[in-house]
């Protein structure tokens, strides 16, 4: 279970309740998983997938709109984390990896992710005003 925690805002309303939306999801799927068979399972790590990438395609127009100078750079490592996905996907419909081991692994980038590359965003965002 992720608890968020209010080192992980970066004080970004729009941008934070993403996170947040992300960590609940993350949460709700670790627990859905133990309960569901194999097709369901699919279903919910797919969903899993979609809202990665959903969220990082909104951050990606946040950072066009606001000319973020630190775009490119930001764009890969979501690029990066989304191959990373796909692999692991793919593992798991080997059966070669267990889906808990696809929901440790982005809990963990998020939050990585979130406290260094997005802050440093938000820091460029603050600095607008
Ligand atoms: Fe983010
Ligand atoms: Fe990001």
């Amino acid at each position: 279970m992720l608890l968020w925690n209010d080192n992980f805002s970066i004080g970004i309303e729009g941008i934070d309740l993403q996170h947040r939306y992300f960590i609940d999801l993350l949460n709700r799927l670790s627990l859905e998983l133990k309960d569901s068979d194999a097709a369901y399972q699919a279903k919910l790590i797919d969903e899993l997938a979609s809202y990665a990438k959903q969220h990082f395609i909104s951050e990606e127009n946040i950072m066009y709109k606001l000319g973020y100078p630190g775009l490119k750079k930001h764009s890969e490592y979501h690029q990066d984390l989304l191959e990373k996905l796909n692999g692991r996907i793919g593992l798991y419909l080997l059966d070669m990896l267990e889906p808990d081991e696809i929901i440790s692994y982005l809990s963990k980038w998020l939050i990585q992710h979130i406290v260094q590359e997005d802050k440093i965003l938000a820091k460029f965002i603050s600095e607008l005003k």
